[in-house]
């Protein structure tokens, strides 16, 4: 098999496995995520195999709809590529990084990081991911993932806190207004490469752009003849 037909037989395998999931985590996530991962790999270099295979299986088994168990992702990309006769080195470099980027939440410094997440490989795919949760595509996960889990979208009684404990950010009960503060506004100043912080840029404006909006019409000061909107 060439490593084109595994990345396809990869892309057909994890398409079949997320397909109809939660729309902020569903097949379409890690589409938009390998796409995004090649277009920072053209920029930044690192191995195209690598960074694909890995960007296709970092949702495999995502452990918000595992039971919280953080291994699943890792055995079952090994297993598959075990099973398609990829070389033990390619299936070593990508299961490391799925094993990595599953510990959600947390916005772990390089140095802190294992070896096998200190890669351009593991950077680039973990940036990708990230810039998937900002712009208009992480308005609408963020809402998508609030509906999945009944979540209010504001509420003015709860404020976000401001340092979330990995168990707290999980279990993801707060309003969906409140993950804009939590992580998502977080996510520009915890991003790996130069490339991935210049596509955030807009991205970044464009959530607050959206926060001030919300704002503006949770108060009613776009109400005819009040505040800057009125007329
Ligand atoms: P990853 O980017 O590693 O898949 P998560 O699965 O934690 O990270 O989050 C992915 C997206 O799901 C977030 O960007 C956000 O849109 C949504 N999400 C996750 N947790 C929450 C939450 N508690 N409230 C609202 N949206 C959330
Ligand atoms: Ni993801």
């Amino acid at each position: 098999m060439t490593t084109d037909e595994l990345i396809q037989a990869t892309a057909a395998f994890v398409q079949g496995r997320l397909e109809g999931l939660e729309g902020g985590h569903d097949w379409w996530h890690t589409w938009r995520v390998w796409q995004t991962a090649r277009r920072l790999q053209a920029l930044e270099g690192g191995d195209p195999a690598v960074i694909e295979l890995a960007a296709l299986l970092h949702d495999v088994a995502d452990s918000k709809f595992q039971g919280g168990d953080e291994s699943a992702g890792p055995r079952e990309t090994e297993a598959w590529l075990r099973s398609q006769g990829a070389e033990p080195a390619l299936v070593e470099a990508v299961t490391a990084i799925v094993a990595h980027l599953s510990f959600r939440g947390q916005f772990k410094s390089a140095p802190e990081r294992p070896a096998a997440a200190r890669t351009l490989e593991f950077a680039l795919v973990q940036d990708a991911d990230r810039l998937d949760a900002l712009g208009a595509i992480g308005v609408a996960r963020t809402f998508s993932y609030g509906g999945y889990t009944g979540a209010a979208l504001f509420d003015p009684r709860i404020l976000p806190r401001n340092q979330l404990s990995p168990e707290a950010y999980k279990s993801g009960r707060g309003p969906s207004l409140n993950h804009f503060h939590e992580k998502l506004l977080k996510v520009r100043d915890h991003l790996n490469t130069a490339s991935a912080r210049r596509w955030a840029e807009s991205r970044h404006r464009f959530l607050e752009t959206f926060l001030e909006e919300f704002a503006l019409e949770w108060e009613g000061r776009d109400a005819p003849g009040e505040g800057p909107r009125g007329q």
